[in-house]
């Protein structure tokens, strides 16, 4: 992941966190809404600061950090893309929703679910209670249904016109269907 999409920490909110929730361990999960609320996801410097000003230790703050799927640990993009990971989706070709996103946002290493202007996040969820329409994916609260890798690529540009963002060049065509 890019350092770039990492997100400035303010230290003073952080404390002020911190001084309203509290420093005990109970305080553990609402501190990680809290910063989860403030920057999209769980930055590092704001991580360090709740260990080095708190009684919460590292090992106690990142187990909760990664037990909870509401929690992530890397940067967010500017908008988020839900594609359905339901058995209805799953089977009708979520898969190739993926693939074809992924090559529209130049995406390649599986450890990277962000494009690296940070315009767009892939997130695989589970069934979003829209199984008629499988295979899905949701732009904001918008749901492209009975979609296909090409179909889930033009409503991907369209978006990207309508929110100003800029799509990575692709670097070759791609064979989604
Ligand atoms: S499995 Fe995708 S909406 Fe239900």
């Amino acid at each position: 992941m890019s350092s770039a999409l990492e997100a400035v920490v303010d230290p003073q909110l952080v404390d002020q966190w911190i001084g309203q929730i509290g420093k005990d361990p109970s305080a553990t999960v609402p501190l990680l809404q809290a910063i989860q609320s403030q920057y999209g996801y769980l930055p590092r410097k704001a991580m360090d600061l709740i260990v080095q000003n708190t009684e919460i230790t590292g090992r106690q703050l990142y187990g909760v950090a990664t037990f909870y799927a509401q929690f992530r640990l890397k940067p967010v993009g500017r908008h988020l893309i839900k594609i359905c990971h339901g058995t209805a989706c799953h089977v009708t070709g979520a898969d190739r929703i993926n693939t074809a996103l992924n090559h529209s946002l130049n995406i390649h290493d599986p450890e990277q679910d962000t494009a690296e202007n940070g315009s767009y996040t892939l997130m695989n969820v589970a069934c979003v209670g829209c199984c008629s329409q499988a295979p899905l994916m949701v732009i904001g609260s918008e749901v492209f249904g009975n979609i296909n890798g090409a179909q889930a690529q033009k409503a991907l540009r369209k978006h990207a016109r309508a929110a100003e963002e800029v799509l990575p060049k692709p670097e070759k065509q791609t064979q989604a269907s």
